[in-house]
């Protein structure tokens, strides 16, 4: 027995990352994943390997409501239905606010922020049309708090706890429970990009960000997207069956207070 058996659960961004985790861990537990990426290659590929029974791709822009639909018809076509959905696609701008440009802002509100609006606003009343179900949204510990240079990124993050508690409210009537998960830091491309720049040495960055947060947080290391994923898991399933309308912190003790040792 899966804790998502009979389930079917759409993530978006989840060619790579802590997406890809979360489709690995929900399709070991029984659900059929709709795996939702602009990365077509490796969104394909991931399908491919969990198996046509639990895993299907589509392309999905998060940015765009024409995509969300064609996403979910895609969906319904190939698994009959949506009673889950994970919005996880999320970008990363460095900038001071008095730096940034109006355009990086407006990219970094439209696939973080619009895009999990669309994601609610699509998927919620196929959920409610398959009896109920769940949502969680991925906003982040700069949900939470400030942090230099990431303004844009913040402002959508809070933003998206707003999404949270306002959808957990007036979708709670129709059986559906919305979450956020609010990580740290996490050991992926977002935090290391020069795990994708083919000039770099993705190890070496790798083991400087691994040093920052080793002094930084206080349980002493970066987060896993595993461990993300397990969160998902717990909030998409009915072990957190009481539960709605939530930021649930994964920080490592971040957020608790700065580490001196
Ligand atoms: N890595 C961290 O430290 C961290 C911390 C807090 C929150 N988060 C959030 O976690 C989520 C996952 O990030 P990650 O760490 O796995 O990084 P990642 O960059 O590896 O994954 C992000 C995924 O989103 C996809 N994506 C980007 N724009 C998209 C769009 N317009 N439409 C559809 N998909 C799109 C990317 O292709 C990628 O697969 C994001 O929302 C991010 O903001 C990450």
């Amino acid at each position: 027995m899966g804790k998502l058996d009979g389930r079917v659960v759409l993530i978006s961004g989840a060619a790579r990352g802590q997406g890809e985790q979360e489709a690995r861990l929900f399709a070991a537990e029984g659900a059929r994943v709709v795996i939702a990426d602009v990365l077509d290659e490796q969104g394909e590929a991931l399908a491919k390997e969990l198996g046509e029974d639990a895993a299907r791709f589509v392309h999905l822009d998060v940015s765009r409501e024409d995509e969300w639909q064609a996403a979910v018809a895609a969906a319904k076509d190939t698994f009959g239905r949506i009673d889950g959905l994970v919005n996880n696609a999320g970008i990363l701008r460095f900038n001071e606010l008095v730096t940034t440009p109006l355009e990086e802002f407006q990219q970094v509100v439209q696939v973080n922020q619009v895009g999990a609006f669309l994601g609610i606003k699509i998927v919620a009343p196929e959920i409610a049309a398959a009896g109920g179900g769940t949502i969680v949204n991925t906003a982040s510990y700069t949900g939470l708090t400030g942090m230099a240079f990431v303004g844009a990124y913040a402002a959508t993050k809070h933003a998206v706890l707003g999404l949270t508690k306002v959808a957990a409210v007036e979708l709670a009537a129709k059986g559906i429970r919305v979450n956020a998960v609010c990580p740290g830091a996490v050991d992926t491309a977002m935090t290391n990009p020069a795990a994708l720049d083919p000039t770099a040495d993705p190890e070496e960055s790798r083991a400087a960000v691994a040093e920052l947060y080793r002094k930084l947080v206080p349980l002493g290391r970066i987060g896993q997207p595993e461990e993300v994923a397990a969160l998902a898991l717990f909030l998409t399933s009915d072990d957190s069956s009481y539960i709605t309308g939530q930021p649930f912190v994964i920080d490592g003790g971040w957020l608790a207070g700065v580490s001196l040792f």
